[in-house]
């Protein structure tokens, strides 16, 4: 395992993710540790998580900023300062700006609640669950300038049942998210991935 790989989780809202990767990170089963959360809602629970488990929080209220730029080269600043190799987005509800985007190129991923590029954007199991799909899934992709448009690094395949309900489906998803995101961030820790543009390839373990 690669000692020292040090991620930093970014979320606005429940944090089921941040959780998942925590007690992964804790129990030895990720190759990485999460040295910082950052939120743009102070309120979000997944704060109250970071505050329990001892994870240092970087909170901003983006309407205190008069452009994205400046918030995001404060969290820069600190996440120079952990010496950060990973930003982990997680449920963070924000589109990013070249300040983050271009210092993480290759560094920076998103899961996403669909098998992209089908449903990108918000509400992406109901959208799917709406249009009748029979297949959908996760995806793990790196971050650009876009919404949900880098390319791809890993997907997990959820098949829809007639019986499905928005909730039935969500709970599909999200079990298949925590078995896809720890996974995802230790290959990156172990430094089994490779970018050739749109391609990214997963290096068989050593
Ligand atoms: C997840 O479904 C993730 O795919 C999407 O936002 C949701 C975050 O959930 N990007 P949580 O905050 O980790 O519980």
């Amino acid at each position: 395992m690669a000692q020292g790989y040090r991620i930093a989780v970014f979320a606005s809202g429940q944090g089921s993710n941040f959780q998942n990767l925590l007690d992964a990170s804790r129990a030895g089963g990720l190759a990485a540790e999460i040295v910082l959360l950052v939120c743009d809602k102070p309120q979000a629970p997944v704060v109250e998580r970071a505050r329990q488990a001892g994870v240092e929080c970087f909170l901003f209220d983006p309407k205190a900023y008069a452009r994205r730029e400046d918030y995001e080269a404060e969290i820069a600043e600190k996440l120079n300062g952990l010496q950060v190799d990973l930003i982990v987005l997680a449920g963070y509800m924000r589109l990013l700006t070249p300040v983050l985007v271009e210092a993480y190129a290759g560094r920076m991923i998103n899961i996403h609640p669909s098998l992209l590029p089908a449903f990108p954007g918000k509400n992406a199991i109901g959208q799917a669950l709406d249009y009748g799909v029979k297949v959908t899934g996760a995806t793990v992709h790196l971050v650009d300038g876009g919404m949900d448009t880098g390319a791809v690094v890993a997907q997990t395949v959820v098949k829809v049942k007639a019986e499905d309900t928005l909730a039935s489906l969500e709970a599909k998803i999200h079990a298949a998210e925590q078995e896809l995101y720890p996974q995802v961030v230790s290959w990156f820790a172990e430094g089994r991935i490779r970018v050739e543009g749109r391609k990214v390839k997963v290096l068989p373990a050593p």
